[in-house]
């Protein structure tokens, strides 16, 4: 007999009929008569309960059936007499596929903190705020796919091995089969790669936008949805190695477009969270942060606020006279830390920011630059809680300021020949933008620690399991 899935089972009426479950003991309690054991099978945050008729299992069965422990129950669908649930099963038979000895397994009843749950990641899933968070993971990887498709954008699988830094951030890890211990170096003492094994210097991307922007000029609108790579050593709660970006790229689009499409995109995938997470959202609402649905539905019910770099500046600049402090100065030019952002939106504008117009010096070389010379069409969406969650920009176009770019941050042009011949053939205005996956995750979860929105985070001196 085929089993049936936990969340099936807790919305079944149809009371009498015979079931089979099988999951992990989360809970089991009771007396000399009757035990409940509480069964999760990871497709709810709920659990079924089990009730045992002591007298009828063998002792020894019984006392396999622990915290942890993987079982198969048979038992016959009841309505529930006690309080917490609606259904229950009267178990029949109780097959053990796997114990876990209550001395050494670390996942027992009592809560355990975040940090102690990171220490055992691969534990992590079967615990209630994992699950909940795993499963809200999965539905907006579907919101996004779901977004784009019905937009009528194609999903582009662009490398993960590349030989351009596309943020000019020089984060990139490098990827080489080259004996470590045997660098075989030219008279000026550099490293040659002419005998690597793509006979150039190669790295993981830190974006696919360059190749994304390639798509773009044939296919119209595209996205990416892939891992990507910084070996930044930032230790925070917003950053990691390997993270997910989401990254949509459409010819023909402004940077009005582009925040609208970036506006609209995020308030998709938040409703979808609400609508279909309700229980596992809820959860994490109880448990972590009471604030979290109201927070959701508050970004649903607002219209971003845009205002230009110069405009933030001159709000941070204001509230810095009138006494507030921040850690890191501010002034026209500066890269805003996440502090600054964070006031922003969470106490100035209380609504999510778009920020455009940043100066170039901060901003990567492809961006459009703006008549005033100091300044490109460049947006970033700041948000609650988390800062920067979007980073994009209208797209250079014209071909010698491009390439002008280019010289003044010698960047090597003979690696980007490529980039600039979708600028020399049919050139058009385009936009894009990235969307952290973890940076909306931290959001829609309300987590506050980004190492606990993916399965096994990779930060500096941690790449463990
Ligand atoms: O602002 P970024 O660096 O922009 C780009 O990579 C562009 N190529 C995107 C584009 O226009 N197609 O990164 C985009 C977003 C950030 O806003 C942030 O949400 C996330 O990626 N991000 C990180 N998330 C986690 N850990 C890190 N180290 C991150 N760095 C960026
Ligand atoms: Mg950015």
């Amino acid at each position: 007999m085929n089993h049936t899935k936990v969340i099936d089972v807790l919305q079944s009426t149809q009371f009498g009929a015979e079931v089979v479950v099988k999951g992990w003991v989360r809970t089991k309690r009771g007396n000399k008569n009757v035990n409940f054991i509480a069964i999760n099978d990871g497709s709810t945050i709920k659990n079924i309960q089990l009730v045992v008729d002591v007298e009828k299992f063998d002792e020894e069965l019984l006392k396999k059936i622990t915290t942890g422990a993987a079982v198969c129950v048979k038992g016959t669908l009841v309505q529930s007499q006690g309080k917490g649930q609606s259904v229950e099963v009267l178990a029949k038979e109780i097959e053990v596929y796997g114990t876990a000895n209550p001395e050494t397994y670390p996942l027992q009843k009592k809560g355990h903190s975040l940090e102690f749950l990171r220490e055992i990641a691969h534990l992590r899933p079967r615990t209630n705020t994992f699950g909940a968070v795993f499963r809200i993971r999965h539905n907006m990887a579907m919101a996004i796919h779901t977004f784009f498709h019905q937009k009528g954008f194609f999903y582009f699988h662009t490398p993960i091995i590349t030989a351009s830094d596309c943020e000019g951030a020089g984060q990139m890890f490098q990827v080489t089969t080259k004996n470590l211990y045997d660098l075989k170096k030219d008279e000026n003492g550099s490293i040659t790669y002419d005998d690597d094994f793509f006979g150039k210097q190669a790295s993981l991307t830190v974006s696919g936008q360059l190749e994304g922007e390639l798509a773009a000029m044939g296919l119209g609108g595209i996205y990416t949805f892939g891992p990507t790579f910084r070996a930044e050593n930032s230790n925070t709660p917003r950053h990691l190695a390997e993270f997910w970006m989401i990254e949509p790229e459409i010819a023909f689009y402004d940077i009005n477009d582009n925040m609208d499409l970036a506006e609209e995109f995020i308030k998709y995938c938040v409703k979808w969270a609400l609508e279909n997470c309700r229980d596992d959202v809820q959860f994490l609402n109880d448990m972590f942060d009471k604030e979290l649905i109201a927070r959701l539905e508050g970004v649903l019910n607002q219209d971003f606020v845009r205002i230009p770099y110069g405009e933030g500046i001159r709000v941070l600049e204001e509230a810095v006279a009138n006494g507030k402090k921040f850690e890191f100065p501010v002034y026209w030019g500066v890269d805003l830390a996440s502090e600054h952002e964070r006031y922003l939106v969470e106490e100035y504008y209380k609504c999510p920011v778009i920020m455009t117009d940043y100066p170039k010096e901060i901003k990567a070389f492809y961006m459009k630059q703006n008549d005033d010379g100091k300044t490109v069409r460049a947006m970033d969406v700041l948000f609650p809680q988390i800062g920067e969650i979007i980073g994009g920009s209208e797209r250079e176009a014209d071909y010698d300021k491009l390439l002008t770019r280019i010289n003044e941050l010698n960047i090597p042009m003979k690696d980007m020949w490529w980039y600039l011949d979708t600028r020399r053939f049919g050139s058009c205005p385009h936009s894009g933008f990235g969307l952290g996956f973890e940076r909306l995750l931290l959001f829609v979860t309300g987590m506050a620690n980004i190492r606990d929105v993916i399965p096994f985070p990779r930060t500096p001196k941690n790449a463990e399991f």
